[in-house]
C-alpha cells in the first residue's frame, strides 16, 4: 500500500489559518467590524460567549508564528485577508494601515522561505455589506471583485497564487440557512442565492486575478456522500445531498452549470438569483487549482417522516471520532479524489488539500490522535496520487489552536497549543512529527 513517503517530488507542505480565527486586534489600525464581530457579540451565538477579539493575537505576534512555521520547514502558509482591514465597510476608501499589515506579513513569510497563499474571503464579511443584504445582495459579488483587485495590486508582485473563497457551502448553510454561524440567518433552501452570489464573486475575482497574471484557486469542503443502504430511497437522498453539498459549489465553476436541484424542491434559477450570463462569469476553465478541505465523509438516508428535509444524516458506523464528534475515515479521502476524476474528467484542475486535521480533547488524551489522523490521511492522499490524481500540496489545519467559530476556543486543532489566557504558544508532539515528516519526505525525494 502506498504511504505518505510516496507523495510526489515537489509536493508542497503547508499549514493553514484564517483571519478572524487568529488575528485578534479587531479594532486596531482602522479595521472595521465584520459579521463575525457582530454575531459573536450576540448572547448564546458562540459557546460560552467566546469571541475573536483577542484570539491568538496573531496581529501582534506574527513574527513568532512565522518562526514556528520556519521551524516546521513549511513550503507554504495559507492565511486569509480580513476584508475589513483593507476596506473597513467593504467598499470605498482603502485603509492603508490594514493593507500594510498583510504587506509586512508577506515580506516576513518570504524572508523565512515560505510562500504565502492568501484566501480573500474566509467568512468575515464586512458588516457594512451585511447591512445591505450581505451575500443575498448580488452587489456584494462586485464589491468582492473590487476588493480582490485592491489586495492583488498591493501583494501580487510577491504572491503568485490566490484562493478566492473558503467553503462557500459552510458559509451558505451555517450562515444563511441554519443560522449557527454569522450572519445568523435561517432561510433554509432560500439561502441559496447567497451561494450563487459567492460563486459570482469568485468568477469576477478570478478574472481580476487572472488579468494580473496570478493563479487562482477556490477551496471547497467536499465530502464523499454515501447512502446508508443500497435501497433506492437512500440512494436518491444521498444524490440530492451530494448535489447540495458538493456539486452546487463545484459544477458551476468547473462545468459552467448547476446540478439539478429538483429533488430538493429548489428552482433551477435558485429563487431568481441566477441571471442570464452568470454561469459564463462563474465558469473558470482556467482555474489553476481546486482546494479541498477534507474532514470527514457523510452518510445519508431517506427522510423518515413527511415534510422537513429530503434527506436524513445517518451515523457513520464503526469509525473513531474526533473531539468534535466527526468520524475519522481516511480512506474516504482516496474515494473522494478518485470520484472527482470520474465526475469532472479533464475539467478537473490540479488539487491541493487546503485544510485537513482534527481537534483533540486534551483533558482525556495526549496528542497522538492528531498524529494518527494526519498520517492516515496523508497515506490516503498518497494512495490517490499513485492512482494518477494530481495533488500538489497539503496544508494542515491548523498551525495554532484558534477561535473555532460557534465552538469558540473549545476545539483545539493546532499543531501548536495556545494558552488563551496568555497567548503563549507551545508546540505539540504533532508539530515535531510534522516537521520530521516534511524533512524525511524531502530527503527521500532528493536522493531519487
Ligand atoms: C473548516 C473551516 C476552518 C476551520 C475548520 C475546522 O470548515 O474552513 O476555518 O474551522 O473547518
Amino acid at each position: 500500500m502506498p504511504d505518505r513517503f510516496d507523495l510526489p517530488a515537489g509536493f508542497r507542505w503547508g499549514a493553514a489559518t484564517a483571519a478572524y480565527q487568529i488575528e485578534g486586534a479587531v479594532t486596531e489600525d482602522g479595521r472595521g467590524p465584520s459579521v463575525w464581530d457582530t454575531f459573536a457579540a450576540r448572547p448564546g451565538a458562540v459557546r460560552d460567549g467566546h469571541t475573536g477579539a483577542v484570539a491568538c493575537d496573531h496581529y501582534h505576534r506574527h513574527p513568532e508564528d512565522i518562526a514556528l512555521m520556519r521551524g516546521l520547514g513549511l513550503d507554504g502558509y495559507r492565511f486569509s485577508v480580513a476584508w475589513t482591514r483593507v476596506l473597513p465597510t467593504g467598499s470605498g476608501a482603502v485603509n492603508a494601515a490594514g493593507l500594510a499589515f498583510y504587506d509586512r506579513l508577506v515580506d516576513a513569510l518570504l524572508e523565512a522561505g515560505i510562500t504565502p497563499l492568501p484566501t480573500l474571503f474566509h467568512w468575515d464579511l464586512p458588516q457594512g455589506l451585511e447591512d445591505g443584504g450581505g451575500w443575498l445582495n448580488r452587489d456584494t459579488a462586485y464589491r468582492f471583485a473590487e476588493y480582490a483587485g485592491i489586495v492583488a495590486d498591493r501583494l501580487g508582485d510577491r504572491v503568485p497564487a490566490w484562493i478566492t473563497l473558503n467553503e462557500p457551502f459552510v458559509h451558505t448553510v451555517f450562515g444563511y440557512a441554519l443560522g449557527t454561524h454569522a450572519p445568523g440567518r435561517t432561510l433554509m433552501f432560500e439561502a441559496l442565492p447567497a451561494a450563487h452570489h459567492q460563486l459570482l464573486g469568485h468568477g469576477l475575482a478570478a478574472a481580476v486575478l487572472h488579468d494580473r497574471g496570478l493563479d487562482v484557486m477556490l477551496s471547497n469542503n467536499l465530502t464523499p456522500v454515501e447512502p446508508a443502504s443500497p435501497a433506492p430511497a437512500d440512494v436518491a437522498a444521498a444524490e440530492a445531498y451530494d448535489a447540495l453539498h458538493n456539486r452546487v459549489f463545484t459544477d458551476p465553476v468547473l462545468l459552467g452549470r448547476y446540478p439539478g436541484l429538483a429533488a430538493l424542491g429548489v428552482p433551477d434559477d435558485l429563487y431568481g438569483a441566477v441571471r442570464p450570463g452568470d454561469l459564463d462569469l462563474i465558469h473558470t476553465p482556467g482555474l489553476d487549482g481546486l482546494g479541498l478541505n477534507f474532514y470527514n465523509p457523510t452518510r445519508i438516508a431517506a427522510p423518515t417522516g413527511p415534510g422537513g428535509l429530503p434527506f436524513d444524516f445517518a451515523e457513520w458506523p464503526d469509525a473513531p471520532r474526533t473531539a468534535f464528534g466527526w468520524p475519522v475515515v481516511p480512506e474516504a479521502l482516496t474515494r473522494l479524489l478518485l470520484s472527482l476524476r470520474d465526475t469532472y474528467g479533464k475539467a478537473l484542475p490540479p488539487l491541493t488539500i487546503t485544510e485537513n486535521g482534527c481537534s483533540v480533547d486534551e483533558s482525556t488524551t495526549p496528542d497522538q490522535p492528531r498524529i494518527d489522523f494526519m498520517s492516515a490521511h496523508l497515506d490516503a492522499l498518497a494512495h490517490a496520487t499513485t492512482e494518477g490524481i494530481d495533488v500538489r500540496g497539503y496544508y494542515a489545519w491548523s498551525l495554532l489552536d484558534n477561535f473555532e467559530w460557534a465552538e469558540g476556543y473549545h476545539q483545539r486543532f493546532g499543531l501548536v497549543h495556545v494558552d488563551f489566557a496568555t497567548c503563549e504558544r507551545t508546540p505539540r508532539a504533532s508539530y515535531g512529527w510534522y516537521r520530521d515528516l516534511i524533512a524525511a519526505h524531502r530527503a527521500k525525494r532528493a536522493v531519487r
